[in-house]
């Protein structure tokens, strides 16, 4: 199928009088290099030694303890050893750090405690305890979200959903997949795999992210252009709310229209209002036929116009459709193994990543083919090759999903995750950059060193990162509030997927108006009147 592919577009070339160059592009053998994909299994896999990193109590010193919050005490410890073995208690300042410390290093929390249940009983039987006691939690899934979310600001207690990955049940007929809220994504995934299904989402967080995770963040991902989001594809959860009240939802109904979907309120809360401790969750088929090409573009208005097509002419076959920009491609190249497998001659200002998946091979080759001959005969890619096998499109992915690691790697990064119209989408990228020029502050031995740009078009989610040589008072001042007046002035939103945590939780009045903030106010003090649950985050302190 792939020689099909290959010659057609030859022939197109040849019809439509592109040069040798490009024809060529689509029959070159894609170069692999024989190296592993990158993988994320590891959430510290880059992180900078712990010592380095400040405690978030010294970096922002105008965030206080909240007294209010009961200190631990050698009883509470005792409590938390009757109800749990002594292998879900860690209190050792070494094994703690992995708990306190963020996937960005850049926030550290002081907890000297995390508790590891294993069944939604105990769950309930802690969160009672410390409501009861008023000790602070927070929720912690796989530790890799990006807004400082998941770690402690002061003391508070860590209770990770490690120890509960469970799978309860899956129906083979419907699709629907009951499990506890530890279960790693990719682990979910590949059950789904064997059984002809896949999960509704993926992310470059797979290897370590859990599905409560990604349900209390409604995290999107690559997959979101075509299953949508987790409040469509969620059926139910299970919540232990911090009275110790468990909230059976667990619903593997498609259709119930019976009073408030009250499982909705928990998706991205953000382990504000309680603790999931079960996902119920409708997975679709897995696709026979998965084709990825990756191109190269010189503008951001032919990413735009590659995508009005692939909306046309892929329709219901498109699955993703990904960019990133030249400054991405470098720090891959530089940083990641993944670099070494650019399979595209040159250096581009512009990557486009398209993915299709279907029900038949043919049917999508033909679609694909006729889609790229398009763009070709049109110029409006100059480079571009089509994976010819699974190998192929795990690493044209991997370039993809390492970004976020590469970016890591090029300092101290300031993520930024905006959603607005397609059209406008770049010209983040592109003012922040010329800000940063404007202000003496881009560029080496500058406080900026790179202005990275990256997302998922499909969606209208844009990844601005901001490489510094070190998280300061002074860059922070530079970029912010500056980039989310300016995303409020595009009629976007400060936080597309990443959620609030900690880094944003005190610009949320650029997206949503006073009386909606308040009203979510409201339903966190009616949940959660002591506060206990991940305090300092999501809702505005100022
Ligand atoms: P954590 O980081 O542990 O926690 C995140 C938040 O959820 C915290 O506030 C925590 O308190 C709360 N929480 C966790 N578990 C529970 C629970 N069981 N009950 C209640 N609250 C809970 N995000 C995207 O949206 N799209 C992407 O494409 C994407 N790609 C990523 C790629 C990389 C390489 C990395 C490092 C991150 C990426 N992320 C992405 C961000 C992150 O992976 C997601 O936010 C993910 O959903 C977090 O899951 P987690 O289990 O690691 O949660
Ligand atoms: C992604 O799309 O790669 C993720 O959301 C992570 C990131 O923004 O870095
Ligand atoms: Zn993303």
């Amino acid at each position: 199928m792939a020689t099909r592919l290959q010659s057609s577009l030859r022939l197109v070339a040849r019809q439509t009088g592109a040069t040798l160059a490009r024809t060529s592009v689509w029959n070159r053998p894609v170069a692999w290099a024989t190296r592993a994909a990158f993988s994320t299994n590891a959430p510290h896999l880059f992180a900078a030694p712990h010592g380095k990193v400040a405690f978030t109590a010294d970096k922002y010193p105008h965030m206080r303890r909240n007294n209010v919050f009961k200190k631990l005490s050698e009883e509470d410890v005792t409590y938390f050893k009757s109800i749990l073995a002594p292998s879900s208690i860690t209190q050792a300042s070494d094994d703690l750090e992995t708990f306190n410390i963020d996937w960005l290093n850049k926030y550290r929390g002081q907890s000297k405690l995390v508790l590891k249940p294993s069944s939604t009983e105990q769950v309930s039987k802690i969160l009672k305890y410390c409501n009861d006691h008023k000790l602070a939690v927070v929720p912690q899934g796989g530790n890799t979200g990006l807004v400082g979310g998941g770690v402690p600001v002061f003391d508070e207690i860590v209770v990770s959903m490690s120890n509960m990955n469970t799978i309860r049940t899956f129906d083979n007929v419907s699709g629907a997949l009951v499990c506890d809220a530890g279960c790693i994504l990719e682990v979910l995934d590949k059950y789904l795999e064997e059984r002809g299904y896949l999960m509704p989402l993926d992310l470059g967080a797979k290897g370590s992210c859990h599905i409560g995770g990604n349900v209390s963040t409604n995290a999107g991902g690559l997959r979101l252009l075509r299953y949508g989001s987790l409040h469509g594809t969620v059926l139910g959860l299970e919540v232990v709310l911090p009275d110790g009240t468990i909230l059976d939802n667990l619903s593997t109904l498609r259709k119930d229209n019976t009073g408030y979907d009250l499982k909705q309120l928990f998706i991205g809360a953000e382990g504000t209002l309680g603790m999931v401790t079960g996902v119920s969750i409708l997975a679709p088929k897995r696709p026979k036929a998965i084709n990825v090409a990756l191109l190269g573009v010189d503008t951001f208005d032919q990413v735009q116009a590659a995508y009005k097509r692939s909306k046309n002419e892929l329709s219901e076959i498109l699955s993703a459709f990904e960019f990133w920009d030249r400054a991405a491609i470098k720090l891959v190249k530089e940083h990641l193994v993944a670099g070494a497998n650019d399979p595209l001659e040159s250096l581009h200002n512009f990557y486009v990543l398209i993915e299709t998946s279907g029900s038949n091979k043919d049917h999508d080759d033909e679609k694909l083919n006729t889609y790229l001959e398009g763009l070709m005969g049109d110029e409006i890619v100059q480079d571009g090759v089509v994976a010819q096998d699974t190998t192929q499109i795990q690493n044209l992915w991997a370039i993809r999903e390492g970004i976020p690691e590469a970016c890591s790697k090029a300092g101290a990064v300031y993520k930024y995750d905006i959603s607005m119209p397609v059209p406008v989408l770049y010209q983040a990228v592109e003012d922040m950059r010329a800000r940063l020029v404007q202000s003496d502050a881009f560029g080496d031995g500058k406080l900026f060193t790179s202005v990275i740009g990256y997302g998922h078009v499909g969606d209208g989610n844009l990844h601005l990162n901001v490489a510094a040589e070190n998280f300061t008072a002074e860059a922070t001042a530079l970029i912010e509030p500056y980039i989310f007046e300016w995303t409020a002035g595009h009629s976007g939103s400060i936080s597309a997927e990443h959620g609030l945590g900690i880094s944003k939780n005190n610009f949320l009045h650029y997206s949503k108006s006073a009386s909606m903030i308040e009203l979510m106010k409201q339903f966190k003090k009616m949940l959660d009147p002591n506060g206990i649950m991940n305090p300092y985050k999501y809702l505005p302190d100022k």
